[in-house]
C-alpha cells in the first residue's frame, strides 16, 4: 500500500483538505493525524472492521481499548449512559484539550473492539485546528490510538507515523509538530473520587481546582491488584531500540557517560540544555532544566532520534514530578522499564 501524506499546515481550515482523508474513513480505512498531544490513528468508532485495522496496522493487543475522539461536546451523550455532574465541569474547563473522561458506554453504539469489551469508554475532544476540522466535516466519532507501532514512543510529527506505518496506512495528514508531545491524562470517571489513570497535559492540580479530590496512583500503585488500571498499563511503551536509563541531573552525568562509554558503549544522552557540552557520543536537548512543558513537547523527538542511531545505551535525566513533570516522568520510567544509572 502507498501512504499518502497530505500537508495542510498552511491552510488547516479549507474543507477541500479533508476530502480525501474522509473518503477514506467511510470507507472503512484509518487516517493518521496531529491532535494536540499526539498523532492519533483514527477510525470511525462504530464501524467494527474499520477499528479492526487499528489493531491490526500498530500491532495493538486486542485488550487495550482506544479512547474516542469527538468533535463538539454534545456528542458525549450519543456514546455514555449518564453524564455525571463532576464529568459536565470537566468538559467545560478543559474540552477541547488533553482530557480523555472514562465513563459508562451507552451499550451497542460503539464498535465493541473500541472498548476491548469492557462497559466503560473513555472519550476527549481534542484541541487542535485540523483535528476538529476533520472531526467536524465527518460528523462521526473516530477511535484514534497514538499513531505508532505498539511500544513505540507515540509520533510528535508526521514523519514519526511515516516512520513507523508507512506502507500499512493508506494516509496521514500532516499538521506539523504537535504542541504538548505526551498523550492526553485518562481520568476514570467512574469511580468516587476520580482517579487519573495515565497522568498528562491537565494535571491532578489542574484537576482538583475544578471538581476536588482526585486520586493518582504512582506507577508502583498502579502494580497492586486492587488499583484501578487503564488495560494499557500492563505493556511496554515509550521504548527506544536501545535500553534507556534515568539519571538524576545532580548526579555525575559527565562521569556515567565516560564510564559507559570505557565499557564500550555508544551512548546518547537526553538532558537538559546545560548538559550540551558533555562527552556523550549523540546529544538531544530536552530544554531548560525547569520547562517542564518544553522537556514534554521534545521527549519522543528525542527517543525516536536514538532510533536513527548506532548508539547502545540511553541516558535520560530526570525531572521533577510537579505539574507536567508527572505525565514526563511517567513516560520515561516506562520508556526506561524503570532502570536507573547508578554510578559503580
Ligand atoms: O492524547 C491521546 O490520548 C492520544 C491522542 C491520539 O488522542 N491517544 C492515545 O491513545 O494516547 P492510546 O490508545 O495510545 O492510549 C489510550 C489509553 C490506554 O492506556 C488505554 O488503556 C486507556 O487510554 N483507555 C482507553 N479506554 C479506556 C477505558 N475505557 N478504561 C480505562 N482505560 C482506558
Ligand atoms: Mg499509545
Amino acid at each position: 500500500m502507498k501512504t499518502i501524506v497530505k500537508n495542510v499546515d498552511n491552510n488547516v481550515n479549507n474543507e477541500k483538505n479533508y476530502t480525501q482523508a474522509i473518503d477514506y474513513l467511510r470507507q472503512g480505512e484509518v487516517v493518521a493525524f496531529p491532535t494536540e498531544t499526539v498523532y492519533g490513528l483514527g477510525a470511525i468508532a462504530t464501524n467494527e472492521q474499520a477499528v479492526a485495522k487499528i489493531f491490526e496496522a500498530k500491532g495493538r493487543p486486542s485488550d487495550n481499548p482506544l479512547i474516542v475522539h469527538v468533535g463538539t461536546t454534545e456528542e458525549m451523550e450519543r456514546y455514555v449512559a449518564h453524564i455525571p455532574d463532576l464529568a459536565k465541569q470537566c468538559m467545560e474547563a478543559f474540552w477541547p484539550g488533553p482530557l480523555t473522561i472514562v465513563l459508562e458506554a451507552k451499550p451497542n453504539v460503539l464498535a465493541t473492539n473500541v472498548t476491548a469489551g469492557l462497559t466503560t469508554v473513555g472519550i476527549r475532544m481534542p484541541d487542535h485546528p485540523v483535528a476538529l476540522a476533520l472531526l467536524q466535516q465527518l460528523g462521526e466519532p473516530l477511535a484514534a490510538p497514538s499513531a505508532n507501532k505498539s511500544g513505540k514512543p507515540s509520533p510528535t510529527k508526521a514523519q514519526h507515523v511515516a516512520d513507523d506505518l508507512d506502507g500499512i496506512i493508506p494516509m496521514v495528514i500532516d499538521g506539523g509538530a504537535t504542541g504538548i508531545g505526551l498523550e492526553s491524562t485518562v481520568l476514570d470517571m467512574t469511580l468516587t473520587p476520580p482517579v487519573i489513570l495515565r497522568p498528562g497535559g491537565v494535571t491532578k492540580d489542574m484537576l482538583e481546582q475544578v471538581i476536588g479530590l482526585v486520586e493518582e496512583p504512582t506507577i508502583a500503585e498502579h502494580k497492586i491488584e486492587s488499583t484501578p488500571k487503564s488495560p494499557g498499563m500492563k505493556y511496554t511503551h515509550y521504548a527506544p531500540q536501545a535500553p534507556v536509563y534515568l539519571i538524576e541531573a545532580v548526579d555525575n552525568v559527565e562521569e556515567a557517560v565516560a564510564a559507559l562509554q570505557n565499557e564500550g558503549h555508544t551512548v546518547a544522552l537526553l538532558a537538559f540544555n546545560q548538559f550540551a557540552s558533555t562527552a556523550a557520543d549523540y546529544f538531544y536537548p530536552l530544554g531548560e532544566q525547569h520547562a517542564l512543558e518544553t522537556i514534554g513537547a521534545n521527549l519522543y523527538d528525542a527517543l525516536r532520534s536514538c532510533d536513527k542511531t548506532s548508539v547502545t545505551i540511553i541516558l535520560v535525566t530526570v525531572t521533577d514530578t510537579a505539574g507536567v513533570g508527572s505525565a514526563i516522568m511517567n513516560r520515561l520510567q516506562k520508556a526506561a522499564g524503570e532502570k536507573w544509572y547508578r554510578h559503580k
